[in-house]
């Protein structure tokens, strides 16, 4: 333990269950001397185990859908008013989309669900920044971080309508990332990480052919829950004040990799 966010209050948005990377990332934080407040949706809350987080670390839980500016706006003013003070941290730990869930074919989408799929997994991360900027509720050098996927960049088949998803939520980083590095010298990212065995991952059709893949491309292998904590506390912590307007990439070297010898071996006799 390095003593990284010592004083440092935050909110953690999405730890469903332990698998979760913000579940993760809430053990680290409080690890490194952060507090913080868990927030999920009140529809998920009633499934996950989230109160024993809340218990071991010491925090409060405030439920809030993300896509609900009522219930952000809420969440913000409790939160300031329950940690004592603004806030240096935020982490959007949040995405769905519901042509995946109902198995809808990307060239056969229900544009109902791709409006709420990319209101839970890209616009609800704008209202969140919104919402933190007019209410003036960060720290000057605070950092805010949303969690991507390379379908952002390059296509993955069955990614489906996440991967434009994926490309909203970071166009939107860079784009807040501006306006609030200029008028509060607050920070905001995104972190693609490497396909992970949580919740949500598993959702995506094929995830066990997927996710061996990408370990096999990635020279360092893939990188896991736990390490994609580690890498966004960095992102918390006053080591990396000037990092912002970025798409960081999480993944094990998967990313600038064109193939491994590994992979190649699958094709030769
Ligand atoms: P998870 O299923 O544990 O977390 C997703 C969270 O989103 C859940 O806690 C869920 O309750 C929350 N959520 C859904 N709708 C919401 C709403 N309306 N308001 C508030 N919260 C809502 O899965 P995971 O993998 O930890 O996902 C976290 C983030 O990481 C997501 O953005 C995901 O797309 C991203 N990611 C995941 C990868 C993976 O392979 N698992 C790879 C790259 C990025």
């Amino acid at each position: 333990m390095y003593n990284l966010l010592k004083g440092k209050k935050g909110i953690i948005f999405g730890a469903l269950d332990e698998n979760s990377i913000a579940w993760k990332t809430a053990e680290r934080v409080h690890e490194e001397g952060g507090t913080f407040v868990l927030t999920n949706a009140p529809i998920a809350m009633r499934m996950g185990q989230i109160k024993d987080l809340a218990e071991k670390t010491g925090s409060e839980i405030i439920p809030a859908d993300a896509t609900n500016l009522d219930d952000l706006q809420k969440l913000v003013e409790q939160s300031v008013e329950v940690l004592g003070g603004k806030l240096d941290f935020v982490l959007h730990s949040i995405g769905m989309s519901v042509n995946v869930r109902k198995g809808r074919h990307y060239t056969d989408q229900n544009y109902d669900f791709t409006t709420k799929g990319w209101d839970v997994s890209a616009v609800s991360f704008h209202k969140v920044l919104q919402t933190l900027h007019k209410n003036d509720a960060m720290n000057e050098w605070g950092s805010i971080v949303a969690l991507s996927y390379m379908a952002a960049q390059r296509t993955f088949p069955d990614y489906n309508d996440m991967a434009d998803n994926k490309a909203y939520l970071e166009s939107i980083a860079r784009s807040f990332g501006y306006f609030y590095g200029k008028d509060k010298k607050v920070r905001v990212n995104t972190i693609s990480q490497s396909p992970t065995p949580t919740t949500a991952g598993q959702g995506v059709k094929g995830f066990d052919g997927f996710i061996a893949y990408a370990d096999m491309m990635s020279p360092l292998g893939n990188a896991t829950a736990a390490e994609c904590a580690d890498y966004t506390l960095t992102l918390f912590s006053d080591l990396t004040r000037k990092v912002t307007m970025q798409n960081l990439y999480h993944d094990g070297g998967f990313s600038n990799t064109g193939v491994s010898n590994e992979v190649m071996e699958k094709f030769v006799k």
